[in-house]
């Protein structure tokens, strides 16, 4: 049963990745898919400079922000002061293994505490009417994935949650880094597939190697939505089909020429306003893949980028030095 279309194709939260220069230029890309936040700390919400941390443009919408926390009452502080700056979905993540996160208890060990989530979710939507999501792993170290992703399940279920977006791999909290975290345990789609047939009053989002748009149709026949991460911000270009392949719509743009282009007068604004352009453009290094003059593009991006006085003219030459002829949405099928 396919319950809604809310999240059929999500851009993963990534810390330094998904910022909001990123998700500006993600939604030049896509108009449907469902944007996330870095993973903020309810530390940092509560006690830094709330709008560089969790300001963002209208244009980004519909976006969600991701929250790192395991104390109710700090989360559901957390979720209103979001709900206040417009964000569409709070997410809580119980899914990031790194050694800071385990200090904090939260992230990924919170995949053996289910009750404890329970009672974050719960207390998070008491506070806010948009609604409450959760990211999480098929389970962690020596846990059973079959009893683990049960018991998340459950508890998240019955405290309200919206949605259960899982990374279809365990995590293994002493011995591997984040990133072998992301790598070395095995995916297991379907773990997510049987969740979903088990759960079907559940929307459910399939979220680990989803390497193109091919294979997240093939999924969406089995879950309710995918999330794709690497494979959206390393290589951009795909999303620019994300709206005709999965949603049936135009594409915002004809090509990644057009979309890259448009993305100049927002970085003006930027810039105007003390942003660093490379703190924009490293976002767009990927847009073209398989074209004459993609490498030249990354290339003098990545040079001439980075430079003091670098601005938006060094995006015009970087573009410019890719060809026109091709279209990114004929050859993104291939
Ligand atoms: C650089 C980077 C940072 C990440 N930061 C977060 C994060 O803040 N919160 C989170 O839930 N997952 C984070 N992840 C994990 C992704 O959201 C996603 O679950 C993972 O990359 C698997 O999806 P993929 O195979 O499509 O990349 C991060 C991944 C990467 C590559």
């Amino acid at each position: 049963m396919k319950l809604n279309q809310k999240h059929r194709f999500c851009i993963a939260p990534m810390m330094e990745w998904t910022d909001r220069h990123c998700r500006f230029f993600h939604r030049l890309l896509t108009r449907r898919a469902l944007l996330y936040t870095e993973m903020v700390t309810t530390g940092a919400v509560l006690r830094g400079d709330r709008a560089r941390l969790i300001g963002f443009d209208p244009f980004e919408h519909p976006v969600a922000i991701q929250l790192g926390g395991s104390d109710p009452r700090a989360l559901a502080e957390c979720a209103r002061i979001a709900e206040d700056f417009g964000y569409d979905e709070i997410n809580l993540n119980v899914g990031c293994p790194s050694d800071r996160v385990q200090e904090g208890r939260f992230g990924a060990c919170l995949m053996a505490e289910p009750e404890l989530v329970g009672a974050c979710v719960a207390a998070m939507r008491a506070a806010v009417r948009i609604r409450v999501t959760v990211k999480c792993r098929l389970g962690v170290d020596e846990q059973d994935p079959e009893a683990a992703l049960d018991a998340m399940t459950d508890a998240v279920k019955a405290a309200g949650a919206a949605t259960l977006i899982v990374h279809a791999r365990k995590a293994w909290l002493k011995g591997l880094s984040p990133r072998e975290n992301r790598e070395i345990p095995p995916l297991d789609h379907a773990r997510v597939y049987r969740l979903k047939a088990a759960h079907p009053d559940l929307d459910v989002v399939l979220n680990g190697g989803i390497a193109n748009l091919e294979a997240a149709a093939g999924h969406l026949s089995h879950v309710d939505g995918v999330m794709m991460g690497r494979a959206a911000y390393q290589e951009p270009w795909r999303l620019l089909t994300v709206d005709p392949d999965l949603f049936g719509t135009p594409a915002p743009f004809a090509s990644a020429k057009a979309a890259a282009e448009a993305f100049i007068p927002y970085m003006e604004r930027e810039i105007a306003g003390g942003t660093r352009f490379y703190a924009m453009a490293r976002h767009v290094l990927g847009l073209f893949h398989a074209v004459p003059g993609a490498r030249a593009f990354r290339r003098h991006l990545a040079v001439e980028g980075v430079k003091p006085d670098a601005g938006p003219d060094v995006l015009r030459q970087a573009l410019a030095r890719v060809s026109e002829s091709l279209d990114t949405v004929q050859t993104a099928a291939a």
